[in-house]
């Protein structure tokens, strides 16, 4: 091949190469396999070694190309590189619409609203279509030169298209930051590596952004999405949205949560809406970004030395917060599991007020050294319970000493055990009284025995005082035994004798979840009361009968085996039943029919009349089952008022959907 053959194969293989890359990368809808993309790519670099005068910097092979360097030369913005006036409230959004009426009265304003990417802002240069410099904001007028890292990120494209491609200079602005995935992905290898993790994702892409060499940024997955064009009145926009359509155009990546709203009260839905739906997005958002439509409108209101008058952020509640470790107190579970429970200085996060966070066990204290008087960075995202991130490094007190896991329970001081390969240390007394009541309180409970005023203070001073030393215990208690506890007046002793009389005929369910067997919980026992109908066909059954029940594995049938194996749980099983508990299903029959065997049923959404509770009762008395999430094998969906995603589930895999009428005839028929 001649140099000029070589020049015009160069040619397509680069054009076909960024129109893959746009295809994957931005548009997230790749055309061809892998093999054939990667067969494109090794045929350029070889041609392009064999001809290495012809490569140029836009090449994709350049992505990742370019020397190590020191420092990042320092760059100049054209236009300063601005921060956002915030809100937090719907009042402070149309605050901000009286103020620009206020500004330019009388003329109306149309908004575009956009998540506001928690990440980092950067800008670009383009010279006749051709990316020559990024920048970071650095203090908004003079950034850091980091061109060669920007270029490792795939989705941004080296050569534009479209109308943006023919202008001599544009600046465009975005923010570039790490999918949540990628972010799981890097921690998880940093931390098979003993190296340490990033707090969050902004962190992780901060991190990649400023690495000296092009080649380790490489490795660290980011994204961006474009903004902004500077200067774009003068380049003849009109609108902001027009604006987001030529960059579309031009090849960049725009975010496609990004809506028009013709009103405020538009403005305030889209905001509640991404704030409500954040976990899904695939990466961290902070906020939403109000602006004026109209380039016009923008130009006549200015900015501030801040901040534009013509654009607001709405803040969403904050996941994050430091506050400091008080103490590590270590609790005693149902089944003597010990979990170290850190107690905070109180601080208010995403709307409630955190006190205290499981540490979990021994090894994640550990891993994260964390200690008393411990600075701690503590996140609650959606509906995850809150846990600490990390403590910060800096605000350590000098004296700190590292935390030791006790060796010995600190309720009944016996000697705790770890099995190997356990992450848990446990108690192994079962007569430990920390043990004790929190097996009390879990048999109380709503969903296991319910009984009413059966509360912490009073569980307390039973075991305390020696009145209570199992379950059994419960129904010999007297009114005369509870009035001498203290603030148990009369009354209360009264109420507390017929709550725990009333909990006799919870039924076999109810008893199975509240005896505490170790992975035997709602579920499972709803389970076990249907196929066995009574504690004594449970009590027999081997670990073999048990396997083959469906829903049962190995593991829960040997933890139900060894508990009834154990001589004082059988004894406290007859004297439960001397004292009058049931001991049966009610409505059990062996050999009753069970029409819905083999029949798979998903609930979701508020019925009319049953409870979610009582439809898997009648459901699973007919021998059905009722699980949580809906495949193509779910025989049924029943859907009630405010169902959700469920039932879109259940139209787009063709399932049947029954309303709750449909679901009382079909149990009635059977
Ligand atoms: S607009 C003049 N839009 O938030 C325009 N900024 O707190 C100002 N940011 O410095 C920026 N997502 O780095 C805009 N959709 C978005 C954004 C966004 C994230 C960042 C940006 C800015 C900072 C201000």
């Amino acid at each position: 091949m001649d140099r000029a053959d070589a020049a015009g194969r160069l040619a397509e293989l680069r054009e076909a190469i960024r129109h893959h890359d746009y295809a994957y990368y931005v548009e997230a809808r790749p055309e061809v396999a892998d093999s054939e993309y990667d067969a494109l790519r090794r045929e350029l670099s070889d041609l392009e070694a064999a001809f290495p005068e012809l490569i140029t910097p836009d090449s994709p092979t350049q992505r990742v190309a370019g020397q190590p360097v020191d420092t990042f030369r320092p760059v100049e913005h054209k236009v300063a590189m601005l921060s956002l006036d915030n809100a937090t409230t719907p009042e402070d959004l149309r605050e901000f619409e009286a103020r620009l009426n206020r500004a330019l009265p009388g003329t109306g304003f149309r908004y575009v609203c956009e998540p506001k990417i928690d990440g980092l802002g950067v800008a670009l240069l383009y010279q006749d279509g051709r990316f020559v410099r990024g920048a970071t904001r650095g203090d908004g007028r003079v950034g850091e030169e980091i061109t060669q890292n920007l270029r490792t990120i795939r989705s941004l494209p080296m050569t534009l298209r479209g109308r943006l491609a023919t202008i001599g200079e544009v600046e465009v602005r975005g923010e570039v930051f790490m999918p949540r995935a990628e972010f799981e992905k890097l921690n998880r290898s940093l931390e098979d590596a003993g190296e340490t993790t990033f707090a969050n994702p902004r962190n992780a892409a901060a991190g990649a952004v400023r690495q000296k060499d092009p080649a380790t940024t490489a490795r660290r997955p980011l994204d961006i999405f474009l903004y902004h064009v500077s200067e774009a009145r003068e380049l003849g926009f009109t609108t902001y949205a027009e604006t987001l359509e030529a960059l579309r155009a031009a090849g960049f990546k725009v975010n496609p949560r990004t809506e028009p709203c013709p009103t405020l009260d538009a403005v305030v839905t889209y905001c509640e809406r991404l704030e409500a739906e954040r976990d899904g997005l695939g990466y961290d958002a902070d906020g939403a970004v109000i602006k004026v439509d109209s380039l016009e409108q923008q130009w006549r209101l200015g900015s501030t030395t801040h901040h534009p008058r013509w654009a607001l952020a709405f803040k969403f509640a904050a996941r994050q917060a430091t506050t400091v470790v008080q103490s590590i107190d270590v609790h005693v579970g149902k089944t003597g599991t010990l979990t170290p429970v850190a107690k905070l200085e109180p601080v208010e996060l995403a709307g409630v007020t955190i006190r205290n966070v499981s540490l979990h066990n021994e090894d994640e204290i550990r891993r994260k050294d964390i200690r008393v008087g411990d600075t701690v960075l503590i996140e609650r995202a959606g509906d995850v319970i809150p846990y600490v991130v990390q403590v910060i490094a800096g605000k350590r007190p000098p004296d700190s000493k590292a935390f030791e896991f006790p060796r010995e329970c600190p309720s009944c001081k016996h000697e705790v055990i770890r099995i190997p390969g356990e992450a848990y240390w446990r108690c192994p007394n079962s007569a430990c009284p920390a043990q004790l009541k929190e097996r009390l309180r879990h048999f109380g409970s709503r969903r296991a025995m319910d009984i009413e005023h059966l509360g912490e203070a009073v569980i307390e001073q039973l075991v305390e005082r020696r009145l209570v030393g199992s379950f059994a215990d419960l129904y010999r208690l007297t009114v005369g035994d509870l009035v001498e506890l203290e603030r148990l007046a009369d009354k209360s002793a009264h109420n507390l004798v017929t709550a725990i009389e009333g909990s006799k005929t919870r039924g076999l369910a109810p008893l199975l979840n509240a005896l505490g067997i170790r992975m035997v919980g709602e579920r499972v026992a709803g389970v076990l009361a249907s196929h066995f109908g009574s504690m004594s066909k449970v009590q027999e059954a081997s670990v073999a009968e048990l396997t083959e029940i469906r829903g049962i594995g190995e593991e829960i049938a040997e933890s139900v085996r060894k508990f009834f194996d154990d001589e004082s749980n059988a004894e406290v099983i007859r004297r439960l039943g001397v004292a009058g508990v049931a001991m049966s299903q009610p409505g059990f029959q062996a050999d009753a029919p069970r029409p819905l065997a083999g029949q798979t049923f998903v609930l979701t959404g508020t019925l009319p009349s049953l409870t979610r509770d009582a439809a898997r009762e009648r459901i699973e008395r007919l021998g059905g089952r009722v699980t949580s999430s809906v495949s193509k094998k779910t025989s049924y969906v029943v859907v009630g008022e405010a169902a959700g995603s469920k039932a879109d589930d259940a139209r787009r895999l063709g399932v049947t959907i029954l309303d709750e009428a449909t679901l009382l005839e079909l149990l009635q028929r059977r």
